[in-house]
């Protein structure tokens, strides 16, 4: 066996009143804030996954030989549950997770678990912390399902055991400036991924190597950093955690995703609001040079949602962007934000009740 669960028995749900006389809601930023359960299933050689079940959040246990330890065999993903005014809690797009996770297990040799089973462990995991969900208005409770090989392997192979596990926890905003404008830096010596690599995927393994590039950024006051191509080194790719957008006149555009860049559920989400919203929207390659002259430039994900851009900065030259109060990144940014809190109509169905 690969992995065990150290956690202690199921407890009795502790009572929400205690969270919300604990918690400082209105300083919600984006760290760890350990929730009460996760959830756990284990796929063996029989390539099926095992009936899962929520314990305990705590430590699991792996072989120092766990393919996700020695080679990196690991996905994820990130989804959140938010409260509505009326007490429903709602789920955003989470099939849209399952079916990515599909393709990255795909991609990285890894068993997945069905639609149906990722939706009831997300499902699962957001109910049973459901105290641990922001008040109405206030951040979501961020969930985030991991997959990893869990088998032990020592020559490089697949390994025979997955191990797919939801943990929680409360957040708001992703970045310290909050909802205030970010900077960006963008990095010409190290690239995110290439082409036939697995940019395009929530590999685990995407994520390690952007942390320094990140850290020289921070160190000199920016607030993330923007990839460009690999080849090319001139077309925009995306932040470390984060796909981009420009506006420029009526025309939204964000680079292709060719396998580079990550399918982000927030950037498709934010294309078909500005369609709505009567943009024209692109999916094309776009120059830095042209980027530097977008009106608007905005960052969206799961984690970072809908992130304004107040200055670029590309070979010692900072570019500064002005929002508009009403339109643009903010309009897209209060719709979606509108619609997975329930107070704008889904009318495509995004919402999911638990
Ligand atoms: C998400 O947006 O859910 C992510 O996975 C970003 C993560 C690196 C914080």
């Amino acid at each position: 066996i690969g992995v065990r669960f150290l956690g202690g028995q199921a407890a009795s749900p502790l009572r929400e009143s205690a969270v919300e006389e604990e918690m400082d809601w209105d300083n919600l930023g984006f760290g760890l804030v350990q929730t009460d359960y996760m959830y756990l299933m284990k796929c063996g050689e029989d390539d099926e996954f095992e009936a899962g079940q929520l314990s305990r959040f705590g430590n699991i246990e792996l072989s120092p030989s766990a393919g996700v330890l020695n080679y990196g065999q690991g996905i994820f993903e990130g989804t959140k549950a938010y409260r509505s005014e009326n007490g429903g809690l709602f789920l955003f797009r989470p099939q849209e997770n399952a079916i990515r996770m599909q393709i990255g297990a795909e991609r990285m040799c890894m068993q997945s678990p069905s639609v149906h089973q990722f939706i009831h462990a997300v499902k699962q995991t957001a109910l049973a912390n459901r105290r641990w969900i922001p008040p109405p208005g206030i951040g979501s409770l961020y969930i985030r399902p991991l997959l990893i090989g869990s088998g032990p392997v020592l020559g490089l192979a697949p390994a025979a055991e997955y191990t797919f596990l939801v943990y929680a926890s409360p957040v708001g905003n992703y970045f310290k400036e909050g909802t205030a404008p970010i900077n960006l830096y963008v990095e010409d010596v190290f690239h995110r991924a290439g082409r036939g690599g697995a940019g395009g995927v929530k590999s685990i393994t995407n994520y390690a190597p952007v942390l320094k590039a990140m850290r020289r950024a921070k160190d000199k006051g920016f607030s993330d950093v923007l990839y460009l191509d690999a080849n090319n080194k001139k077309d925009i790719e995306e932040v470390s955690s984060s796909n981009v957008f420009m506006l420029k006149d009526n025309v939204i555009s964000t680079p292709p995703t060719n396998g580079t860049i990550l399918e982000g559920i927030t950037r498709k989400s934010i294309m078909d609001i500005a369609q709505d919203l009567g943009y024209q929207v692109q999916e094309r390659a776009i120059p830095i040079q042209e980027l530097l002259g977008a009106d608007e430039v905005f960052c969206t994900g799961t984690a970072v949602g809908v992130a304004p851009v107040g200055s670029i900065t590309y070979k010692g030259n900072r570019v500064e962007y002005k929002m508009s109060t009403e339109l643009g990144c903010l309009k897209l940014h209060s719709t979606l934000v509108g619609i997975q809190r329930g107070e704008i109509e889904d009318s495509r169905g995004w919402l999911v009740q638990i």
